[in-house]
Order: structure tokens, then C-alpha cells, then sequence
């Protein structure tokens, strides 16, 4: 049996269902699309892994379907169906990005082989480029570690806005990784010989705020008691990462505004105007366009600071990273200690799956590294060990009142008791388990898990957003991520 998603573009219904029948017989899941406007459409809306697409159609015609099919989806391949004689058009279109032509007319057979010898190679490539992705180690970056398609979406962002002097503003919840970024910037710009200059903005009341980022003369107020030269001055030629900036008051906005804007500002109870050269970057939990609508943050100030966005996703919505941060904290815990690297169980692994991480990245290292603490002794990490508590209900005990794991475990009994478990239910209990194990042990790699299931990357996708095990837009595959 064959697996994977064909859309057939053709005008003539006899040919577009011989196509359709042939091909569904032998396990493809199959659209249809009579016009190339409905075909474009059809890509727009849906996931591919093949498109075969007549080159003469009413409405857009092939070349145009190829183009909107490399645009939106660069690895959908896609097969020409040519009149016989048109080897030339053929040939054009396999320079634009067509996988193969076929000639007019031709068997089912014919077709048949084509197709397979295609998905063969799609899924040759898009393994051949997982494994050098992961031999590259291109899932983790100056220490940030990630292969979800946002992540590696920000991680592209920095890697290019680094080079530059642009200001950038990271958003995430706490523990997202937003000074890890921060870091990241700074360390691959041509800055990084000079420091990074951290300030807590939320740390301070607005005086000293004031002070520390700008310095003080002598005598500026009380305790002023000599000059002191601001971070601002600091990290003159480096980088200044200002956290928490949706926290300072207007006076500061103001003052903020101004080295933005003119790069120079005075120091508290100075007359002096001092020049500096320094890159900014930001981080706030805040909407900062929320605060500016309600007042609290000056517009001007926040299109200066927002130049570069760069959006940090939480932890349970990018739970294909779960394992792959797990794994790394492990594997630097067991460099540590000098021991070997402990796995997790499949329980634990389900228990991590399902929970929401309200402290994200932070609180996934903080429960690995309390159960590595916990587990010494074994080779595995269990459900319990994650918990931390010795009545953790994984071991019979008791939940314990504001244990995020054990809330898990007793959401999940609950759901059990009150379904009264029917057949449907547990099956798809199992199926989900199932499949979070084989997506584990191909490493995340969709196409290798769609195989050994035995599904479509397609059908695979439509499981795991079914069941929540990953992000909701996450795409079928294609980006390979
Ligand atoms: N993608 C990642 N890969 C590996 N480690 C990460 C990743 N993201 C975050 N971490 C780790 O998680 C912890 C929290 O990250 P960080 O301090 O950068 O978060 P934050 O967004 O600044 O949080 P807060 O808002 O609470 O200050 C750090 O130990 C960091 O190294
Ligand atoms: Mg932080």
C-alpha cells in the first residue's frame, strides 16, 4: 500500500477520474480539481505531498500551478502532464521546479510508476535532510535548542539581525528563553568583543533606574557621593539588553527615547552630553501594543524599540521541543556528574506531553534536573520522579495540592472514570500514547514515524493536532521541521 496526499488537476473528467480511481486503489489520498483556479485554491488550503497537474487547464494554467505550489509549499512535488509532442513545455516546466513530466496518452500503469518513483525520492530527500540536519546540530544554536517550525523561524530571525545594529524586542512568557536570545544576539554579532550590558528594569524604583542606566554626577542626590558612569556608557561598542521594559516609568520612556532617537543623552545632575554607540536589545512578558492603546507606554517609544519583533512561543505550544530540551539537559546533567545519560520512561514521557508548563523552558530544566536528582539510582526517569513528592500519586499516594503533575494525573483518571473508559475512548487513548512513542524514537522525524505507523505524513498531522501533541498550526512537514 502506498501512503501520501495527491491533488490531480485536469479538465477532462474521464482522465481526471481514471487518475483518481488508479490512484486511491492503491492508498493515496486523493483530491481532485477541474480548473487550475480550484487547483490553486485546493494547494492554498490543503497539504500535499504530490500535485499532478495537466499543463493546459481553463483558468490558470500549469506553469501558474507550479509557481503557487513552490511558493507556498516548496517541497510538494509536482508532475506535468504534457500533450504528446510538447516535449519542449515539458522541459520548461522542469526548469520552473517540476519534479517529472508525463506525455499524452499514457496507461495507469504509466502513471502509477511515475508517482511511486517520486514519493520514493520526496521521502529519500526529506530523510537524507533530517539526519544532516541533526548530524549539523542544527537544532541548537548558541546553546538554544529547538527544532519546532516558530523556533526555528526566530532562530533564522536572529542569526540575520544579528550582523546588524537593529534594536530588537523579545516577547515571551517567563522562562520562554528570552535572555538565552538576548545572549544569542549579542554573542554572534560583531559586537561581541565588547560587553553585554544586562539591566533588570523591573528591579529598581525609577530614580535609581534612572541613574543606573544614564550614571550620576557627584552631589546628584543624596548618596551620590562620586561620579558613576551609567550602563549606557557601559556597554559603549557592545550590546545593552534592557529586561522587563514594559516596566519603566514615563520619565524614563522619555529619557529612553532620546538616546534612541539623537544616541547621546546627560548623566543625572550632569550638563555634560555624552555620545555612545551601543546596540539595543529588549525583553518584556508585556504587550507592549496593549500598554501603548492604554496609555501606559509611549507609541513613539515602542515603534523605536520594536523594530526587530521576535516572538518566543510557550513551551505547550511548541511541545515537539519537549523531548529535545528534555534530552538535552539530561545529556548535560550526565556530563556533570560524569554518569551515563538517563532516559525517561514512557509514562514520564506521556506525563511531560500532557502538561502545560506554565514556567516553560525554565520549569522543564527544573523537573529534570529534581528527577535526576531523584531517580540516582536507576536508569530511568519515572512519572513520579517528575513530581518530586514521595506521595506523588504515581505511586499510589496522594495529589498534592499545587503539584502541576500530579493535577495531571488526576485530570486524566477523572477523564478515565467519568467516560467509564468506552472502547472508542480507550483506543484513542492508546493510539495517542502510541503514537507520541514512535514520534519519540524516529526523534521528532514525521516522515519516519508516518512510516512505521503506517499512515500519511498528512494523516499523521491530523492525529497529533486530534490529540494535541503538537502545535496547531505546526505544518504537515514540509518545512521539515
Ligand atoms: N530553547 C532553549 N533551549 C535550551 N535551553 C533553554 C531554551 N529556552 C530557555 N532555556 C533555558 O531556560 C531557562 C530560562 O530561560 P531565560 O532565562 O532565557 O528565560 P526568560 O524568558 O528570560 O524568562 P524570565 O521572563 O522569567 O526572565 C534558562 O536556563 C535557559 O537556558
Ligand atoms: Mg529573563
Amino acid at each position: 500500500m502506498s501512503t501520501g496526499s495527491v491533488l490531480i488537476i485536469d479538465d477532462e473528467p474521464l482522465m481526471r477520474l481514471s487518475m483518481l480511481d488508479a490512484l486511491k486503489a492503491v492508498g493515496y489520498e486523493v483530491q481532485d480539481a477541474s480548473t487550475g483556479n480550484e487547483g490553486i485554491d485546493k494547494i492554498r488550503e490543503g497539504r500535499f505531498d504530490l500535485i499532478i497537474t495537466d499543463l493546459r487547464l481553463p483558468g490558470s494554467d500549469g506553469l501558474q500551478i507550479l509557481k503557487t505550489c513552490k511558493d507556498q509549499s516548496p517541497h510538494t512535488e509536482v508532475i506535468v502532464i504534457t500533450a504528446y509532442g510538447s516535449v519542449d513545455t515539458a522541459v520548461h516546466a522542469m526548469k520552473c521546479g517540476a519534479y517529472d513530466y508525463i506525455t499524452k496518452p499514457f496507461s495507469m500503469d504509466e502513471l502509477l510508476l511515475v508517482v511511486e518513483r517520486v514519493n520514493r525520492l520526496a521521502a529519500l530527500r526529506q530523510e537524507n535532510q533530517e539526519l544532516r540536519e541533526e548530524l549539523e546540530g542544527k537544532f541548537s544554536f548558541e546553546g538554544i535548542v529547538g527544532k519546532n517550525h516558530r523556533m526555528r523561524a526566530v532562530l533564522e530571525k536572529i542569526k540575520l539581525v544579528s550582523g546588524t545594529d537593529a534594536t530588537v524586542l523579545i516577547v515571551g512568557e517567563s522562562g520562554t528563553g528570552k535572555e538565552l536570545i538576548a545572549n544569542a544576539i549579542h554573542h554572534y554579532s560583531p559586537r561581541r568583543n565588547h560587553g553585554l550590558i544586562k539591566v533588570s528594569c523591573a528591579a529598581l524604583p525609577e530614580t535609581l533606574l534612572e541613574a543606573e542606566l544614564f550614571g550620576h554626577e557627584k552631589g546628584a542626590f543624596t548618596g551620590a557621593v562620586k561620579q558613576r558612569r551609567g550602563r549606557f556608557e557601559l556597554a559603549h561598542q557592545g550590546t545593552l539588553f534592557l529586561d522587563e521594559i514594559g516596566e519603566i516609568s514615563p520619565v524614563v520612556q522619555i529619557k529612553l527615547l532620546r538616546v534612541l532617537q539623537e544616541r547621546q543623552f546627560e548623566r543625572v545632575g550632569g550638563n555634560e552630553t555624552i555620545e555612545v554607540d551601543v546596540r539595543l536589545v529588549c525583553a518584556t512578558q508585556k504587550d507592549l501594543k496593549k500598554e501603548v492603546e492604554q496609555g501606559r507606554f509611549r507609541e513613539d517609544l515602542y515603534y523605536r524599540l520594536n523594530v526587530v519583533p521576535v516572538q518566543l512561543p510557550p513551551l505547550r505550544e511548541r511541545r515537539d521541543d519537549v523531548f529535545l530540551i528534555a534530552d538535552h539537559v539530561l545529556q548535560e546533567l550526565a556530563a556533570r556528574m560524569k554518569q551515563p545519560t538517563k532516559k525517561i520512561s514512557r509514562q514520564a514521557r506521556e506525563v511531560l506531553m500532557r502538561y502545560s508548563f506554565p514556567g516553560n523552558v525554565r520549569e522543564l530544566e527544573n523537573t529534570i534536573e529534581r528527577a535526576v536528582a531523584l531517580a540516582q539510582n536507576s536508569e530511568e526517569i519515572q512519572a513520579w520522579d517528575l513530581c518530586g513528592q514521595s506521595s506523588c500519586p504515581y505511586l499510589g499516594g496522594q495529589p498534592q495540592e499545587g503539584c502541576g503533575f500530579c493535577m495531571e494525573f488526576q485530570r486524566e483518571k477523572g477523564e478515565r472514570r467519568s467516560s467509564g473508559e468506552t472502547l472508542a475512548a480507550a483506543r484513542e487513548r492508546f493510539e495517542r500514547s502510541h503514537i507520541m512513542e514512535i514520534l519519540n524514537q524516529t526523534h521528532w522525524s514525521k516522515t519516519m514515524a508516518a512510516k512505521v505507523l503506517g499512515l500519511s505524513r498528512k494523516a499523521l498531522w491530523e492525529k497529533c493536532k486530534r490529540y494535541g501533541i503538537l502545535t496547531a498550526d505546526e505544518p504537515t512537514e514540509n518545512g521539515g521541521s
